[in-house]
């Protein structure tokens, strides 16, 4: 069997543990693949920064700070280092070269991911991206594919860690939102800056993704009205509950008709008052959950570990072994066919 180079671009919570599971399970991926997975260098802004160990083999060897170079000389491309750039040339400089390519980068690809889905389909490589929304949850993939051939009418999901497991603080214990932040971070759930997790941000980025997949077309975070959980006080928390409510923080997006007759799709994040009564009332802690209504499929919940590094990496992992295989196959996954005659309508409470 042949082997296959793997470049990772960054090496913080998930990338640590990417670096190990490709380590520790070396031979069984290789046989699951059809050939062996290396790691030929893990490219980080310092290399002689002091990292803790979390291999048997320990990483440093492999890191580089010349992330162009080793882009060049990979064929699988895992990108865990977030952001948008070098986070963008990069990827777009490995889809060039031919490399498969795997990214976590929820907000690269609700800025530009149209940019991305074409340069790899012009290159006819592999781009995955399981690891974008909903951390270890098989959620891309299933709107990607499995529903592909259905009308997806609505999307509701609970798509950020890090508010879930405030709110559900909030409730519980009586937490006030900063603590409970901090809880959060001190867990490895929240973003480098909880802004982006507090201010809804991270989570108006993956149902911009989630609705571009969902209804065939192109929304952007632009196009995301958002609200975060900042002025929620846990008086808020307490009446919801008084009335048989949660307050969740959900990423909705729906097709909708504009006053002027326009079939179009609306996508929004804000915190919402869920019944008891709806499954989704029950994902708790730090857990993420994302409800699909669709018109053939009925309704379908995806439940699971939206955040932490193990989570995202199992992902990421599921991810490589599928590019790895398709180049070890000679094929390669689904392409995006967009059709951009679904208009993104003006968010409105509906
Ligand atoms: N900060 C994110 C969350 C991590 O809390 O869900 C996963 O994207």
């Amino acid at each position: 069997a042949g082997s296959l180079r793997v470049a990772l671009l960054g090496c913080g919570v998930v990338g640590t543990q990417v670096a190990r599971l490709l380590t520790e399970h070396h031979d069984e991926l290789a046989a699951r693949v059809g050939a062996t997975l290396e790691i030929v260098g893990i490219a980080v802004r310092n290399p002689d920064a002091p990292r803790e160990q979390v291999t048997g083999t320990p990483l440093e060897p492999l890191l580089t700070a010349d992330a162009e170079g080793l882009v060049a000389r990979a064929d699988v491309v895992v990108e865990v280092m977030g952001g948008i750039e070098p986070a963008r040339t990069l990827l777009l400089s490995a889809i060039a070269h031919g490399a498969s390519v795997v990214t976590a980068n929820k907000a690269l690809l609700a800025q530009d991911g149209p940019t991305l889905y074409a340069a790899a389909d012009a290159a006819g490589v592999d781009l995955y991206f399981e690891a974008a929304v909903a951390g270890a949850i098989p959620i891309v993939r299933p709107v990607r594919e499995s529903l592909a051939g259905d009308q997806v009418r609505r999307v509701l999901g609970i798509v950020n860690g890090t508010t879930n497991y405030v709110l559900d603080r909030m409730a519980t214990e009586g937490l006030d939102l900063d603590v409970a932040v901090k809880e959060a971070q001190s867990l490895g759930y929240a973003e480098a800056d909880p802004t982006a997790d507090v201010e809804g941000f991270d989570a108006a980025a993956k149902a911009a993704i989630l609705a571009s997949l969902a209804f065939h077309t192109r929304v952007s975070l632009d196009d995301v009205a958002r609200e975060g959980i900042t002025s929620v006080t846990a008086d808020d928390v307490a009446s919801a509950a008084s009335t048989g409510h949660v307050v969740k923080l959900l990423a909705i997006a729906e097709r909708n008709r504009a006053a002027d007759g326009t079939d179009g799709i609306q996508v929004r994040v804000h915190p919402a008052l869920v019944p008891v009564t709806h499954p989704l009332a029950g994902v708790r802690g730090a857990y993420n959950a994302v409800f699909v209504e669709a018109e053939s499929a009925g309704e379908l919940m995806f439940y699971g570990r939206g955040a932490g590094g193990g989570p995202t990496a199992s992902a990421v992992l599921g991810d490589v072994v599928s590019v790895a295989r398709h180049r070890v196959l000679g094929g390669r996954g689904p392409v995006e066919s967009w059709y951009a005659d679904l208009p993104v309508l003006p968010a409105t409470e509906s």
